[in-house]
């Protein structure tokens, strides 16, 4: 008996010593793991064509930053995101498809009370659970009606930029939809309005926020995820839709179309901004353990609403629509983690994946069954650079707009379109034999225009990573190449009156439907399978009406959170991680003993 309670007691008494040093094990682990985490930085360009970047081979204006970005990283040739705003940001927030979160149809207007469900995960709030200093710079649109919907309540530690849509790139206000509602402010470092920057270029403000937070925060006590999510080259408002320095547009002279040249000079501040932030990375001696993503949230809009000039070129459609224009994204990668850079990835990934993907090249654990992810991690394909996976991508089925929009390898199946099919049709254009076509003077020396950029220097000339590239080669391997010359040479796709389907790695530009040929055979029958088992899978849509007190003139001329303006912020809410995690730590113990 007494022998019995004693072994009991040293039991008891050794579980706790064990416990203790689980403990210290476990935050001794986790901080070696912190210290070698690599850094996070995406820029997230908004509404960039496919072709207004210069790496797939447009010669009408450079992006050597960009271009050296590529080159010296990994090109993501087959990358895919929703093809809006709002859908787009929250496949990459979440790792999910936008059906699964309601987040499908069109995008959250400054009017309307909703946004990201308040259940749903995001990247940032697992980076930041995992010890990570997480920051958003510039575009939110996700939610802006109450404060709970916004950044610094999903996961970022800051945020500073706007919360709707889009802004004026000088004054930061938007126009309201209806027209008897205020035009309203949006811009603000954490909660608070901040006016300061009226009158400055949004995207050098932008800039100039991601490069005084990367050298000013210390990577060995929280290593950085950092989203600069810029306007750039979004439209403005109606009443002036396109806007640059007049110094910048003068570079562009060339450019006999007027908007055309201004949206080149909003894409070269892009540009640069890139260029500025990778040098501060590397004035802060982080390059080494950094992993750089490129991207745009979707395809441009070449005509109607915001519309830029943006080229797709020279695939069909644009923003917002079924086809590649609207979704194929000119992304890049690069790191010293990754073993093939100066490579061109194949591999069709979805902006979605970025999640599990960046998690896994963090070292970071996820619980996919209990987050219910939609991407996949790609992390060692991407490090290794080979196909892993005939990747399944639900660009969209929208039931308000009535169409579907769904690939699967080499297959894409489309029923229904949006605006009519008004859109439906190849809207860029390039250099060719019987045209006189701007070009960029520069073009005549591209590859030294590359390596002459700063970016090209840091990224790939110097000890990091050593190897030859063939900048010609890879540029060639970049560009996507139609299956016929003329596309109306093609059978005939009519969306509205029956389904589509192409295939895509020999007919990207979506030329020719295989659907007549093929609509009895298994092909089809399987697609359309799956089409049907998502749709039952289907979050209902999140939109909802406009919400006149919104107006910005109830609100001191701002724009956002007028569904709690007055109330304050709880204090546990602001209590940065760590010292939550040290209180947990300390019940834990004491509930223990
Ligand atoms: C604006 O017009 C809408 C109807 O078109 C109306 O419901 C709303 O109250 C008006 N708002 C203001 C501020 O006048
Ligand atoms: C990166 O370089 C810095 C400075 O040279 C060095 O202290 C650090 O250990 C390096 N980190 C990695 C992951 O190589
Ligand atoms: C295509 O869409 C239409 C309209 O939504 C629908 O009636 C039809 O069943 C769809 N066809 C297929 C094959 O999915
Ligand atoms: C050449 O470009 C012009 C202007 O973009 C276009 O109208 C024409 O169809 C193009 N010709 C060929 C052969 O591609
Ligand atoms: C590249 O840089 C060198 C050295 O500064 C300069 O001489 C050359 O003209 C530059 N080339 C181009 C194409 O800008
Ligand atoms: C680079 O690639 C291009 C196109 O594939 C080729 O013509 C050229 O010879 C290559 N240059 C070198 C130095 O290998
Ligand atoms: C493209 O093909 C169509 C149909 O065959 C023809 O009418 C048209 O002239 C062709 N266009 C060009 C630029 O070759």
């Amino acid at each position: 008996m007494t022998n019995n309670s004693h072994t009991m007691h040293t039991n008891l008494w050794n579980s706790h010593q064990l416990w203790i040093v689980v403990l210290l094990t476990y935050s001794v682990f986790t901080d070696a793991q912190t210290n070698n985490r690599p850094n996070i930085v995406i820029i997230l360009a908004d509404d960039l064509g496919v072709d207004d970047i210069s790496f797939r081979g447009s010669n009408q204006f450079l992006t050597p930053n960009i271009d050296a970005l590529a080159y010296s990283g990994v090109i993501l040739k087959n990358l895919y995101t929703p093809a809006m705003c709002t859908p787009s940001r929250s496949a990459l927030l979440t790792g999910k498809y936008p059906i699964h979160t309601g987040m499908q149809h069109y995008v959250i207007k400054n009017e309307e009370p909703w946004g990201l469900p308040l259940d749903e995960t995001t990247i940032a709030q697992i980076f930041k659970q995992h010890g990570y200093y997480t920051s958003l710079i510039g575009k939110w649109h996700q939610g802006m009606s109450s404060k709970t919907y916004t950044p610094t309540k999903r996961g970022f530690d800051r945020h500073f930029g706007y919360l709707g849509s889009h802004v004026d790139y000088y004054d930061q206000t938007q126009v309201p939809t209806p027209k008897n509602l205020s035009r309203g402010h949006d811009f603000r470092d954490n909660l608070a309005v901040s006016r300061q920057y009226i009158g400055s270029y949004v995207t050098d403000v932008l800039t100039e926020a991601a490069t005084k937070l990367i050298s000013e925060h210390d990577v060995t006590k929280q290593p950085l995820f950092l989203l600069l999510s810029q306007l750039a080259p979004h439209s403005g408002n109606e009443d002036d839709p396109l806007q640059a320095p007049s110094e910048e547009i003068e570079k562009f002279a060339y450019i006999k179309d007027n908007e055309r040249r201004t949206y080149a000079a909003m894409v070269s501040k892009l540009d640069q901004s890139v260029a500025s932030v990778i040098d501060a990375l590397a004035q802060k001696n982080i390059l080494n353990n950094t992993i750089i993503v490129f991207l745009s949230d979707n395809g441009g809009p070449t005509r109607g609403m915001h519309s830029t000039t943006a080229s797709n070129y020279p695939l069909k459609g644009q923003k917002n629509s079924p086809w590649e224009g609207g979704i194929r994204s000119s992304g890049a990668i690069w790191s010293p983690l990754l073993e093939n850079l100066g490579t061109v990835w194949k591999q069709q990934l979805y902006i979605a994946d970025l999640l599990p993907t960046l998690a896994a090249a963090a070292n970071i654990p996820l619980d996919t069954q209990q987050l219910k992810l939609d991407g996949l991690n790609l992390w060692s394909a991407l490090k290794y650079g080979y196909d892993a996976v005939e990747r399944e991508i639900v660009h969209n089925i929208d039931d308000i707009y009535n169409y579907v929009s769904y690939g699967k390898g080499k297959w894409k199946l489309i029923n229904g379109t949006i605006n009519n099919g008004l859109y439906d049709v190849w809207m860029g254009a390039r250099n060719n034999a019987s045209n006189d076509f701007d070009f960029d003077p520069r073009a005549a020396a591209y590859e030294e225009v590359i390596m002459n950029t700063t970016v090209w220097q840091q990224l790939a000339g110097g000890a990091l990573v050593q190897r030859n590239v063939n900048i010609t080669k890879l540029r060639e391997e970049a560009a996507i190449y139609c299956l016929m010359a003329n596309a109306s040479q093609g059978v005939a796709c009519e969306p509205l009156s029956e389904p589509c389907l192409f295939d895509i790695d020999v007919d990207p530009c979506e030329q020719n439907n295989l659907y007549p040929a093929m609509s009895g055979g298994k092909v089809v029958q399987e697609l359309q399978k799956r089409v049907a088992h998502f749709r039952e899978t289907a979050h209902a849509p999140n939109n909802k009406p406009l919400d006149m007190n919104s107006n910005p003139a109830l609100h001191d001329g701002e724009w956002g959170c007028w569904e709690d303006a007055d109330e304050t912020d709880g204090v546990a809410a602001r209590m940065p991680f760590s010292v939550r995690a040290v209180l947990w730590a300390c019940a834990l113990l004491i509930f223990t003993f």
